[in-house]
């Protein structure tokens, strides 16, 4: 057994104590008699001592499931130990046959994890532990074995038969039955393992790869969705084109699926020939999925795509590396919708669009990952220890893991980058590996560079803080730049070592143009950006060469993942504002002065947005020369998550009011600019998914929300009007959004005839859950938020057991609407132990993200503080409590 620390929930698995196994797994041939009831699963393994492994026994895990019968070369097994889902057979010899038959309940099974039923459909997931809820199997991704499979099945309920790789039979048997076989060529852990048993169809489409072979692709949707589905398989096929001509990687299948599926806990799964997605990251047209809908079916897409290469074809030893595959997913699908996004937009406009996308990353990353970071649950891209691995698909292993991949194409450069990539596959094609061996073979293909000291990216949680400070000397023409780095202590990570940061820095001139760089020592200038590495506790740069001071402007595109700290100015934030040249760091200056603003409103009720401020904004906002898409990120308030985590104590209501005060003092102020923006960059023409018409939407809509803000009557008439007129979703649900955040009596009316016209439709009806969940109160008299999301728990749309509608309803009422949440009285916290409490009982991973919603509760006010506690402890002492949801309240209470 490992070596685990019982506690009194779960016990911790250590990364230190990962052990081979003794045995593994050749090949798989498994028998499902699918019934939704008692499904018969007969899995014959043949299992071989492995040559390098010390003495021991075969190990099976097993979970939720009954065990009908178990023989090793067709006998009882001479010695069987079990415990705690852990079964233990001593074999003699170097192979065996293991043959186990098991009985499930799909029904039954509302953890959506193993084999389960949605809309009479049978659906598999299997990452991470979910096959052991199916049979018996060294359920570790450490064993790779090849997999045959055969399904039989209800004809009438279950006309389509799938699984991994390719069919190589199927027929009628009797009683309304049918069957069919798979076989998936290719080596895989069991983690990859996946079934679909349901009635649906496929939207086809026959491609050539690079190597000219023909390849059938299929996206199977139930009947009525077969018109939202093209825009998936065009993602599908850039895809494809994008990893032959980017990392010369190939599609290795002759036939490539992806299934949507309504119930699933997360995005999308990419089991091996057969990806498993949530409808929501499948199904778009335009009546019904917003342009961020299409942008992320596009990238999701993408990402289970890209792992069949970094992922599947070489995958992860044991669930510590699971950034191994994840950060460098997210890392090559983030450069895949940059390079799409910029093709799209045209070489004027490719800048600016990759910008745009980067800009979307950052956001995500400081509202997601860096609160986590900065929590009871941070830890290090690869951590070190866990209870429940699920609650390890994190933003920290996700985005986190993608920045760190990112500095390693940064220090490496584009080529050093892609011979590494190919040596890694050279080197590891097949097989099951670690962190250290993808950094090493880096490291190799570059001539020994040396990322020793890289390594603690992936060892040390917690965001750093580069403290940066200037000195100007005009007498001999020099600027002096002290870069400091720190990362604040974690929990049980105290010390913390000097990191490799890069930082990329350029200097602007007082005309607002970037100046040459030259460091002291260097013969002459070189470009206007460049990137300093900084690895010791603190650095100085020394400039020279330059006629009067520069304004530094630092971490250019977001160079690395840190909290950059630099005494600016309001003048020089507006500064910046108008003129940095790189167009993240332009964002980043109008997101420090905004949250400048909103923390003292915040802290000061009878403060006033500052006309400077007003100023430095509006000349951004009619700066036409500036890409739409630009300005609504730049225009757009932080966000309210990362407010808070800047905010001591975190104050969510004062917060909320700053921020409302904020929207009705731009909207007003601006109103014309804003009005002008509406009447302008309207899009005429059909519906297309486009990255300019997209900036154009998103743009008029912000101008909405500005406007309804504000109250301007002008506004919400336009928002009215183009809420009516409205041919697709992107403008329906903007106008909308902008209705809602106002205090127009229209809003009532809008919401409804919303829901009407898309009442049989579940994608859309989680927008329109999600828009009155998340919504803010621009009126003491308006109803609380809360009352509002418990009339919608018990509308008949919504769904516990489904969680998209968890995460539109709840998901956005914890996570999206702090402001009212975090209500005074409580009434918001009690109602969070209530609803985690009745989630855990059905689907424990659904509930523990739902409880991460608190986690960080200890920034709060003391009087927050005070109603959460007892809350937490509720959850905490409740029986029967999952070891998902005991280990986030656990941490958290700590
Ligand atoms: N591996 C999936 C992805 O990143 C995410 C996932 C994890 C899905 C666990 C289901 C269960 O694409
Ligand atoms: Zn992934």
């Amino acid at each position: 057994m490992e070596n685990i620390m019982k506690t009194e929930h779960a016990p911790t698995i250590q990364r230190a104590d990962y052990r081979p196994l003794a045995w593994t797994v050749e090949t798989v041939d498994l028998h499902f008699r699918l019934d939704p009831e008692a499904t018969l699963v007969t899995n014959r393994m043949s299992c071989v001592r492995k040559r390098d492994a010390a003495d021991g026994p075969i190990r099976l895990w097993s979970e939720a499931l009954e065990r009908v019968s178990l023989s090793v070369d067709g006998q009882a097994p001479q010695a069987l130990r079990e415990d705690g889902g852990v079964i233990e057979i001593d074999a003699a010899g170097d192979r065996v046959v293991v043959e186990v038959v098991t009985r499930v309940n799909p029904r039954a099974n509302t953890t959506l994890s193993g084999l389960y039923l949605s809309n009479g459909g049978f659906f598999t997931q299997c990452e991470a532990e979910g096959f052991r809820r199916i049979t018996c199997f060294p359920d570790r991704p450490d064993v790779m074995a090849r997999y045959t499979v055969t399904l039989e099945a209800d004809r009438e309920a279950c006309p389509v038969l799938l699984s991994n790789g390719n069919l190589v039979d199927a027929g009628l048997l009797p009683g309304g039955r049918h069957y069919a076989k798979w076989e998936d060529p290719f080596r895989k852990p069991s983690y990859l393992f996946a079934l679909v048993a349901a009635k649906l169809v496929a939207f086809e489409r026959k491609v050539e790869t690079m190597s000219g072979r023909e390849v059938l692709l299929q996206v199977w949707v139930e009947e009525g969705n077969l018109d939202r589905v093209e825009h998936a398989m065009d993602s599908l096929v850039h895809s494809m084109r994008w990893d032959e001509e980017t990392f010369g990687l190939e599609l290795d299948l002759d036939r490539f699926m992806i299934v949507a599926v309504a119930d699933f806990n997360m995005g999308a799964m990419e089991n091996k020939g057969l990806n498993i997605f949530n409808t929501k990251f499948i199904l778009a047209k335009p009546d019904t999925a917003t342009d961020l809908d299409y942008e992320n079916v596009e990238s999701v897409v993408a990402h289970e795509y890209f792992h069949n290469w970094t992922g599947n074809r070489v995958t992860c030893r044991d669930w510590f590396q699971l950034t191994l595959k994840e950060g460098l997913t997210v890392f090559r699908d983030q450069q895949f919708s940059a390079d799409m996004l910029a093709r799209a937009a045209g070489p004027e406009g490719a800048a600016s669009a990759r910008a745009v996308k980067r800009i979307d990353d950052v956001r995500v990353l400081r509202a997601a990952q860096f609160p986590e970071d900065g929590g009871p649950m941070a830890h290090p891209i690869r951590p070190d220890s866990y209870q429940e691995i699920n609650n390890f698909y994190t933003a920290t292993v996700y985005e986190k893991g993608a920045e760190v991949i990112r500095m390693l194409h940064t220090l490496l450069g584009q080529e050093g980058f892609r011979n590494g990539m190919d040596l890694y596959f050279s080197y590891f094609d097949g097989q099951a590996v670690t962190c250290d061996d993808f950094v090493e073979v880096m490291s190799e293909a570059n001539n020994g560079f040396d990322l020793d000291q890289f390594m603690r990216w992936y060892e040390q949680a917690g965001t750093p803080r580069v403290k940066a400070s200037g000195e100007w000397n005009a007498a001999d023409g020099s600027y002096t730049l002290t870069l400091a780095q720190s990362t604040p202590a974690t929990p049980g990570q105290h010390v913390k070592l000097p990191l490799v940061i890069p930082v990329a820095l350029g200097l602007i001139g007082a005309d607002g143009r970037d100046l040459p760089l030259r460091l002291e020592g260097e013969a002459q200038a070189g470009a206007t950006t460049r990137v300093l590495k900084l690895t010791e506790e603190a650095q100085v740069f020394r400039f020279v060469g330059l006629a009067a001071e520069p304004v530094p402007s630092l971490l250019r595109g977001f160079s690395a993942p840190v909290i950059l700290e630099l005494d600016e100015d309001d003048a020089r934030l507006a500064f910046r504002m108008a003129h940095d040249a790189d167009p993240c760091n332009r964002w980043d200056a109008a997101q420090r002065y905004a949250e400048r603003v909103a923390l003292a409103l915040a802290a000061d009720p009878a403060a006033t947005v500052p006309e400077a401020f007003v100023r430095a904004f509006r000349a951004l906002l009619n700066d036409a020369a500036l890409d739409p898409a630009f300005r609504a990120q730049a225009l757009a308030l932080p966000g309210e998550a990362y407010l808070l985590e800047r905010m001591s104590p975190a104050d969510p209501a004062a917060l909320r009011g700053a921020l409302v005060r904020m929207m009705r003092a731009l909207g007003a102020t601006l109103a014309a600019d804003w009005l002008e923006v509406v009447e302008r960059l309207q899009v005429a023409g059909e519906y297309r998914y486009h990255p300019g018409d997209a900036g154009r939407r998103a743009l008029v809509n912000l101008a909405l929300r500005y406007l309804a803000a504000a109250g301007v009557a002008e506004g919400l008439a336009r928002a009215e009007a183009r809420f009516a007129a409205a041919t697709n979703m992107t403008e329906r649900f903007g106008a909308l959004a902008a209705l809602v955040h106002s205090t127009s009596p229209a809003r009532t009316a809008a919401l409804q005839a919303f829901h009407d016209r898309h009442r049989d439709d579940a994608l859309v009806l989680d927008k329109w859950f999600a828009l009155q969940a998340g919504a803010w109160r621009w009126d003491e008299a308006a109803e609380p938020a809360l009352a509002r999301v418990r009339v919608l728990l018990s509308d008949p749309a919504f769904s516990l057991s489904n969680p998209n509608k968890v995460y539109a309803l709840l998901g956005t009422f914890f996570r999206a609407n702090p402001g009212e949440f975090h209500a005074a009285d409580g009434s918001g916290h009690a109602f969070w132990a209530e609803q985690v409490i009745a989630l855990d009982a059905r689907n424990p991973q659904v509930a523990a993200r739902m409880a991460r919603a608190l986690e960080n509760w200890r920034r709060f006010t003391p009087a927050l503080q005070a109603s959460i506690r007892p809350q937490l402890e509720r959850v905490l002492a409740t029986p029967g409590l999952s070891a998902d949801v005991a280990e986030i309240v656990g941490k958290a209470v700590g």
